[in-house]
């Protein structure tokens, strides 16, 4: 995980007090939210399905709490928790509650993503896909709703930038962030009245992800692609994280905060070398249902 000083821009102790639940919090962006709070003050719950993998993050984010709140904050986990199922949810923030005292903050950060040509999704795939992002995110702010509002609480979705333009092999991936955002954008006008903020961070190219891996081989002739020269780091969207929850956003809803160094508004280069001619010989073989 990487070891950034959020201490040396944002104020000691920013979020002290406050609690946050994150689904896919052992996910490699979400952990690197996570680590941000915590650095600043805040304790966590952080959620996934598989148990073993949760335990050791939460092992590694306990290490970085602050020395001087060694005794009050905390970070917990819960394993075994689809997001795609409510009752799991609900279960998660109860035992959230019951371990953290209240939930302020929530990060849906889960997502399933893979490389596939429209030929090559199946209906289930393209389900799954659907199911953990888009319905997912609706359901973990549907349990920790009561908390939200008594709480005064904001709300950060996780999306991506993959819809602003249309990528191939990722048709499941932007359709399910788009809806994302409409979700994000919706809720901010439904829970503006009730003093809770929600808002979206959209992550470009983060380098050390696994579907970053996947889709660009090459990074040091993929970074000179985007303006800033540089693919991104999970801590530019610790940071994004941090000045969304902060006071210095109380007046922000409703807005997709695009981290990316620029890169989106080139266009869209991904998959540029399968494109057309690997594309088209994909769509052209046998049809999968
Ligand atoms: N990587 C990038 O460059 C990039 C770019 C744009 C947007 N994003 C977005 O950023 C977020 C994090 O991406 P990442 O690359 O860090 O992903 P990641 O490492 O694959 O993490 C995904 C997390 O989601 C959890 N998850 C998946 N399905 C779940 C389910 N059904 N129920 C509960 N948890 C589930 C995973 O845990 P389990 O498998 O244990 O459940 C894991 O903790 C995602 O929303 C992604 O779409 C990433």
């Amino acid at each position: 995980m990487e070891n950034y000083n959020y201490n040396n821009i944002w104020k000691e102790n920013l979020f002290r007090g406050k609690s946050c639940l994150i689904t896919g919090g052992s996910g490699t962006i979400c952990r690197q939210q996570a680590a941000a709070l915590i650095k600043l003050g805040a304790s966590v719950a952080i959620v996934g399905r598989d148990t073993p993998r949760v335990d050791s993050v939460v092992q590694d984010l306990r290490k970085i709490i602050p020395s001087s709140l060694r005794d009050e904050s905390k970070v917990v986990g819960f394993g075994n928790c689809d997001v795609r199922s409510i009752s799991d949810l609900q279960k998660v923030v109860d035992e959230t509650v019951t371990a953290l005292g209240k939930i302020d903050f929530v990060i849906c950060g889960a997502a399933g993503n893979f490389l596939s040509d429209f030929n090559h999704t199946s209906t289930n795939a393209f389900k799954s896909v659907v199911d953990i992002d888009l319905i997912g995110s609706f359901n973990t702010v549907k349990a920790a709703y009561t908390q939200l509002i008594q709480n005064r609480g904001a709300v950060l979705f996780v999306s991506a930038t993959l819809h602003y333009y249309g990528v191939p092999f990722q048709a499941h991936v932007g359709a399910t962030k788009a809806g994302v955002d409409a979700l994000s954008n919706a809720l901010a006008v439904e829970f503006g009245p009730l003093g809770i903020r929600v808002n979206c961070v959209a992550p470009g190219p983060i380098g050390g992800t696994e579907g970053f891996e996947r889709i660009v081989p090459d990074v040091s002739n993929f970074e000179s692609k985007i303006p800033l020269q540089r693919v991104g780091r999970t801590s530019d969207i610790g940071n994004a994280t941090v000045f969304l929850f902060s006071e210095a956003a109380q007046w922000i809803t409703g807005t997709v905060l695009v981290v990316d160094g620029g890169f989106w508004q080139m266009g869209n280069f991904n998959n540029s070398d399968q494109y057309p001619k690997i594309l088209k010989q994909k769509l052209l073989e046998k049809p999968k249902l």
